[in-house]
């Protein structure tokens, strides 16, 4: 059992890492260019209105600049793109270098082979600790039927084999 006295940020990664997750990668189109963040913490919220949300860590160079934009694409990664998961979360990094985009309905940058992609407008943040929870208000979303999704568990990439089952790693 865990005691107040161990809830260090180690600690924490390691026990809260046992929680699975697809990736995203949030992009938009600012007054730098294009720009974009792996982030695992993205979250179905609401229906009616629809939201979504995601928690930028408070030490991101990039959602500054999202936020000043006030509008996002969330592109749910398919497991293919286990290279872009790790591409976009390098800080001060060429991002997009060889990455093929479009312009989604706000004008962000769709990646190509998206999983799925969400077109949002900056709605509301709060403070979330070191991170700060945004929420978005969905304006347009498409999905591919096509793909299997890139998850993240225990620090670790997988795919997985949704018709046969099984976990299958990619790492
Ligand atoms: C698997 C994975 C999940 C991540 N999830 C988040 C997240 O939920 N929030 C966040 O702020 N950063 C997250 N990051 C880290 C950011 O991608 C990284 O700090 C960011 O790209 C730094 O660049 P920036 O300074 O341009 O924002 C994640 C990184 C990886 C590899």
């Amino acid at each position: 059992m865990t005691k107040q006295s161990d809830l260090n940020p180690t600690r924490l990664r390691h026990v809260l890492g046992h929680f699975a997750t697809g990736l995203t990668v949030i992009t938009g189109a600012t007054t730098n260019g294009p720009a974009g963040f792996t982030c695992q913490s993205f979250s179905s919220l609401s229906l009616e209105p629809a939201l979504i949300t995601f928690s930028p860590a408070r030490t991101s160079s990039t959602w500054p600049l999202l936020r000043e934009a006030g509008r996002f694409t969330v592109n749910i990664l398919p497991a293919e793109h286990q290279h872009l998961a790790a591409q976009f979360a390098r800080s001060g990094a060429e991002k997009f270098a060889g990455v093929n985009h479009w312009p989604s309905p706000l004008g962000n940058p769709v990646l190509e082979k998206s999983l799925a992609w969400v077109d949002c407008e900056l709605h509301q943040e709060y403070d979330g600790g070191d991170h700060t929870i945004v929420v978005g208000a969905v304006r347009a979303l498409s999905a591919r039927a096509d793909a299997e999704p890139l998850l993240f568990y225990k620090g670790s990439y997988l795919g997985v084999r949704s018709r046969a089952g099984a976990l299958e790693s990619v790492a």
